[in-house]
């Protein structure tokens, strides 16, 4: 058994209680949780078995929280790709959002376009970052695209509308709730799942280095007989 993860998907969850355990306040955490963001995917970028890592980074829920954590969190996203724009060249990193993007503000849309021109041509890990993502929400836009066009939807077609057009094999969620959350829904069909106590901010490249040897010794089996 060899099951390479082609595809790590990561739901960071725990910002806010690790922030707590710090005795400061949530966006602490998420700051911190953005550098935990980088060294995994940096570790991800010198495995040349992980071709795509996809972290969840704002949900279509997110909007929900207190005005003031929104505006922190998009503040921090447009810094993080700022200053992540020289790691990504220099380690080949092609920068790949998901979701709906339409709802940021132009600066951040312009950020966000500015580091994906940047970096397409580069040839090794896809950083996916999921931003004002749902997995249902990702679905009605590409069964919608698909309708326009009035010819009966195929998986394959519906796949290839998707946002994200990668099968997930490893799916990861830190923070100790055991649930989906409305990511990658349809990519996550046959995806290992595997969920850890770890609050994001202290999750590191020891943890996933375990996660994925354990991954490896999986029977997958895709709903059929070995
Ligand atoms: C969940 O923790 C985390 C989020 C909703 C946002 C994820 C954002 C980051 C990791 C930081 C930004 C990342 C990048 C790549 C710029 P939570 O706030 O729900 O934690 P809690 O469950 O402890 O309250």
């Amino acid at each position: 058994m060899n099951n390479l993860p082609t595809h790590i998907a990561i739901i960071m969850d725990g910002n806010g209680r690790w922030a707590e355990t710090q005795k400061k306040n949530r966006t602490f955490g998420h700051e911190k949780g953005s550098e935990t963001a980088r060294l995994i995917t940096t570790y991800c970028s010198g495995n040349s078995e992980i071709q795509r890592l996809t972290l969840y980074a704002f949900s279509t829920e997110n909007w929900k929280r207190p005005k003031l954590e929104v505006e922190f969190l998009m503040k921090l996203l447009e810094k993080y790709l700022k200053r992540e724009l020289p790691a990504y060249l220099e380690n080949n990193i092609r920068f790949e959002p998901i979701g709906d993007l339409s709802a940021f503000s132009s600066s951040l849309q312009k950020t966000i376009k500015n580091v994906c021109n940047a970096t397409a041509h580069c040839t090794g890990l896809i950083q996916s970052l999921a931003l004002n993502y749902g997995g249902r929400d990702e679905i009605l836009r590409a069964v919608n695209k698909l309708n326009e066009n009035q010819t009966p939807i195929t998986a394959q077609s519906l796949n290839n509308a998707l946002d994200s057009v990668s099968d997930v094999d490893l799916l990861i969620r830190t923070g100790g709730d055991h649930r989906i959350s409305n990511f990658l829904l349809w990519q996550s069909a046959y995806a290992e799942l595997f969920f850890t106590d770890t609050l994001w901010p202290e999750f590191n490249v020891d943890e996933l280095e375990k996660i994925i040897s354990q991954f490896k010794k999986v029977e997958r089996r895709f709903g059929g007989v070995n």
